[in-house]
């Protein structure tokens, strides 16, 4: 059915070994900044329907990793396909980013269709039955999904918004309404990882990119809480397949989740103290991150160094060398490569 399972050290990381040189990988390691990704979205005709193109989303897949070599391959796909899969609109315009209908209202939530998800993420599931197959086995491939807050404040939103003021609003003032539209896709991010997983990820990884605009307590109820229950579909139907989850900008509420969660590993964005961050996780959790990608955009005596601060802190540590963000597609691919052999260098 699908290639044989990755036994190399990103899967050693996070089945608990403090592996150095660390594992590496970077978050849009498959994007713009590669004219060989550039290429294949203009053959795709768009963004949407390269994610969609099972031979074509796998070779941006492998792009990355054929050039650079890193520890993982991330699924070429988006944070966004679960809610099309619903049946809610997307489409994605240049230079604009994400666009979606506005989540406004109960009638919107008769408009989601949880019954549609599995026909229609079927190109996903084969696009890693592929890339597994393609990939050696000391290279993970890792699965991912939008965790329900932050693809709950895209719908509201319509789009990518500054603050994201109108979901955090609605969280509060229509606390029914929000509890109602974040267990649906609770329920639909666990069950579509879990497809994943079948398919042939080896890993998944669950990306909150705005759980840290929440109070402390909006976080523990709409970040800790529905990734609790994720975990724990996944844990039931899959156990021992590491989960890591991304609460970004979380701040000092790291800790908190990482206490709640079980966690093979925490992504750490740029603002993270790495001293005070692994610390918050405990030995339990390896930590995954946390280079700014403006450091890797910059490179030179920038890279190195924000590079070398990054290994003294994490050695010793079980860590996944990544970055805090996404890749920025200015970025100038020798610039990855030169990231890829100073982590190497240890
Ligand atoms: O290489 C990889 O990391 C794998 C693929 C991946 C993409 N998006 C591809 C993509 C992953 C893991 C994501 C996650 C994602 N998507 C997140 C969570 C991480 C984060 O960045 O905070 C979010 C919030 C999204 C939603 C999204 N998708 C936005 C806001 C945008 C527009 C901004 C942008 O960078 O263009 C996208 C588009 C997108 N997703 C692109 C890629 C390669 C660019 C599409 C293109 O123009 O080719």
């Amino acid at each position: 059915m699908t290639g044989a399972a990755a036994n190399g050290p990103m899967m050693r990381t996070l089945g608990g070994e403090a592996v150095w040189p660390p594992p590496v990988w970077l978050m849009r390691q498959a994007g713009r900044y590669l004219p060989e990704y550039r290429a294949l979205r203009a053959q795709a005709g768009s963004f949407l329907a390269l994610c969609l193109d099972p031979a074509r989303a796998a070779e941006a897949t492998v792009q990355p990793v054929r050039r650079f070599g890193m520890d993982a391959a991330i699924l070429f796909s988006d944070i966004l396909i679960l809610p099309w899969a619903l049946g809610w609109g997307l489409e994605f315009r240049e230079g604009e980013g994400p666009v979606l209908p506005r989540f406004a209202g109960e009638a919107d939530l008769a408009r989601l269709e949880p019954g549609r998800v599995a026909a229609a993420v079927a190109p996903v599931l084969e696009t890693i039955a592929r890339v597994r197959a393609a990939l050696a086995p000391d290279v993970a491939l890792l699965g991912f999904a939008g965790a329900p807050f932050t693809v709950a404040a895209y719908m509201i939103e319509g789009g990518g918004a500054r603050d994201f003021a109108r979901a955090r609003a609605m969280a509060q003032a229509e606390p029914g309404l929000f509890g109602r539209l974040m267990a649906l896709l609770e329920e639909a991010t666990g069950r579509y990882l879990s497809a994943q997983i079948a398919a042939g990820v080896d890993a998944v990884m669950v990306f909150d990119s705005w759980a840290g605009l929440l109070s402390p307590r909006l976080f523990a109820r709409h970040a800790v809480t529905p990734m609790a229950g994720v975990a724990a579909l996944l844990a039931q139907r899959h156990p021992g397949v590491p989960v890591i989850g991304f609460p970004r900008l979380a701040g000092s509420m790291l800790g908190g989740y990482a206490r709640a969660l079980p966690l093979a590993a925490i992504g750490l964005d740029t603002g993270a103290d790495l001293e005070v961050a692994l610390g918050l996780l405990g030995a339990g959790t390896a930590g995954q991150g946390n280079l700014d990608p403006a450091a890797l955009l910059a490179g030179g005596r920038a890279l190195a160094e924000e590079t070398a601060a990054i290994l003294a802190a994490a050695r010793g540590r079980r860590f996944v060398f990544n970055l805090g963000h996404g890749v920025l597609p200015e970025t100038p691919p020798a610039h990855v490569g030169e990231l890829i052999a100073r982590v190497r260098a240890g």
